[in-house]
């Protein structure tokens, strides 16, 4: 259980780029999969760290729209430590009353990894302990687009089109907004991450390569957080978003 002092304000969800796998394994003189590798052995200590802080729905960003450029060897590597991950760990993760989420394009995937991912997120469907959502072949853009063709295709007026309604055709109709999101590696940028759903999202930029990002740099993340003032384009200091929330 958590050693540290409590956090006064929890994000109720907090997304992360996981950066620098690469960079992790070339410091080191490994391939990139070893990267890639180590990485993905960080999330469940990570998830169960968040679980204690108090954090709600966690979200991790594996595989953007943009990574299929990458060579094929370090996409199929990709693809595999998600299904190993799935096949080693859902027993576990539905047991701690983890309930698994998908956003993104699905139906790119390999089949058997689709049909992974789907009896995962039915087999988990009434836990609530946490909420993680794994963002696989995700991109804003991309999703955006998905959400502009469904709206047509439901024959949707112009004059019916709001922000909330645009929304609940987004991938993430069924999640809060990001309160936080934590990039790792240095980087600053967003790199196409919930362009629609970051608007009034915090940000946390760690020097720490994804592979070593652990509990207590995550505290340092979610401490940094709780100091901050959300206005939301308002003059006052607002607790809780007045956007989109669950
Ligand atoms: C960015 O690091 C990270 C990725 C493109 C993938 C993140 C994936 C994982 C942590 C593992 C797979 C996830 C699951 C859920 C099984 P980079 O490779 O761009 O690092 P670099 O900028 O140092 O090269």
């Amino acid at each position: 259980m958590a050693e540290e002092p409590p956090i006064a304000n929890v994000p109720a969800h907090v997304a992360i780029i996981m950066d620098g796998n690469g960079r992790w394994a070339s410091r080191r003189g490994l391939p990139r999969a070893a990267g890639h590798r180590a990485g993905t052995q960080n999330i469940r200590p990570l998830l169960e760290a968040a679980a204690e802080f108090g954090v709600q729905y966690l979200t991790i960003w594996a595989f953007s729209t943009e990574n299929w450029v990458r060579p094929k060897e370090e996409v199929g590597a990709l693809m595999r430590l998600l299904l190993e991950s799935l096949d080693r760990w859902l027993p576990e993760l539905h047991e701690k009353g983890v309930r698994l989420l998908h956003i993104g394009n699905l139906d790119r995937l390999p089949l058997g990894l689709q049909d992974r991912i789907r009896q995962a997120i039915e087999l988990t469907h009434s836990n609530n302990r946490i909420t993680l959502t794994v963002a696989f072949d995700y991109g804003g853009r991309d999703e955006l687009v998905r959400a502009v063709r469904r709206l047509i295709a439901d024959g949707v007026q112009s004059a019916d089109v709001t922000e909330d309604l645009i929304g609940s055709y987004l991938d993430t109709a069924d999640l809060p907004e990001p309160d936080l999101v934590i990039r790792t590696a240095n980087e600053f940028r967003t790199s196409n991450f919930m362009i629609w759903e970051t608007a009034y999202s915090e940000y946390y930029i760690s020097p720490v390569l994804w592979p070593d990002f652990d509990r207590a740099e995550l505290y340092r993340a979610l401490s940094d957080y709780s100091h901050r003032e959300r206005r939301f384009g308002g003059l006052r200091p607002v607790s809780t978003s007045p956007h989109r929330q669950q």
